[in-house]
């Protein structure tokens, strides 16, 4: 395969370093932006170059598009705390529209030819399950909005300015590297983190919502595919096939750790979904997807991975619009 001139934001977080990573193995020239707010220095590819920008900010990421030029971008820059975003909806439309678009428009101007845009199953919000693509979106949170109108911008400025673009929707992605400093979202190092400090982990309602649980290698491999191979305008649903409660992932996290500290249960959080499990029929035909991981086997890599980084202190922030519906344990 040729050389490519290659951009991915959000490259130094959890999926973008997985993704940076298999691309510079197939010999690409690979620039991240990240602007390290989710991130993290160690996660970057000492073989890619590394801009700390941050996407929100039009003029500097304009500057920086200007000199690099790709000719791909995988754009997995965002603030993905979907159950957060109703509580600070200024943050994750700015981190995830804004930013969007601050990327795209000199990317346009400079000669990219495609983009893949990571998106999410909260497009699909609560729609019957398992999920399709050919099921008009109807999220759910903000993030899910933010997703949707990302994915509209590529439809209606691809007729208009003749690129390509990819739009994949994984969900609940796991393994190492993960950001386990994070306490609204990535829930299996949120639950690892507690036990590493021995503490008991919350878990919102009854513990009852379903969720396929995707591991990181099975998933960056159809990400990677999407940036090559004749897929425009395709849509496509990533992620394990097997549904999972979160007591049942709570069961195997403290088999695994050998640490049984019981959780504690709070209040259904709003808006969140109970039940998301996605059909992959579209990624198994044409990106050759394949969920090969098991639950135990992922968890184990996981917390060996959990275990190495250590307990981490959780970043709680002030968000925009308190409510009584905050889930107390989030209020700082
Ligand atoms: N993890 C999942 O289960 C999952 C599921 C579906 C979709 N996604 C999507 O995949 C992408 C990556 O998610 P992740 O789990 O790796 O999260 P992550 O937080 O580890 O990665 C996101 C990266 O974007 C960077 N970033 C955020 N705002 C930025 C800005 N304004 N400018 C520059 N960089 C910025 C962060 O520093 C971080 O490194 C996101 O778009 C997310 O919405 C993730």
């Amino acid at each position: 395969m040729k050389s490519k001139s290659i951009l991915v934001t959000g490259g130094a977080g959890f999926i973008g370093s997985h993704v940076v990573d298999r691309l510079v193995t197939a010999g690409h020239k690979v620039r991240i932006i990240d602007d390290l707010s989710g991130g993290f220095l160690r996660n970057i590819n000492p073989k890619s170059e590394f801009y700390k920008v941050d996407l929100r900010n039009k003029n500097s990421a304009d500057k920086i598009i200007k000199k690099i030029k790709p000719e791909i971008v995988y754009h997995l820059a965002a603030n993905a705390a979907e159950n957060k975003a109703q509580f600070s909806p200024i943050d994750v439309t700015s981190r995830n529209w804004n930013a969007f678009i601050n990327t795209l428009v000199p990317a346009l101007r400079n000669g990219m030819k495609r983009l893949v845009f990571t998106s999410s199953i909260a497009v699909y919000g609560a729609l019957q399950t398992p999920f399709k693509e050919t099921y008009k979106p109807e999220p759910e949170d903000l993030y899910g909005i933010s997703k949707l109108a990302i994915e509209k911008t590529l439809e209606v400025l691809s007729k208009v300015h003749k690129f390509e673009y990819v739009i994949t929707r994984p969900h609940n992605v796991y393994g190492p590297r993960q950001n386990m400093t994070d306490p609204y979202r990535n829930v299996i190092t949120i639950f690892m983190n507690a036990l590493l400090k021995n503490q008991p982990y919350y878990i919102y309602g009854d513990g009852n919502q379903r969720r396929c649980f995707s591991y990181i290698d099975d998933v960056v491999d159809a990400i990677f595919k999407c940036g090559f191979g004749n897929f425009h305008g395709m849509v496509f649903n990533i992620g394990a096939e097997k549904d999972y409660s979160l007591n049942q992932l709570s069961e195997i996290i403290q088999k695994v750790s050998g640490i049984n500290i019981p959780p504690i249960y709070l209040d259904n959080r709003p808006q969140e979904v109970k039940i998301a499990i996605s059909d992959h029929t579209q990624a198994i035909k044409y990106l050759h997807y394949q969920d090969k991981t098991p639950l135990l086997k992922g968890i184990i890599s996981t917390w060996e991975y959990a275990k190495r980084q250590g307990p981490q202190k959780s970043c709680f922030d002030t968000v925009e619009i308190d409510s009584p519906l905050l889930p107390k344990n989030w209020k700082v």
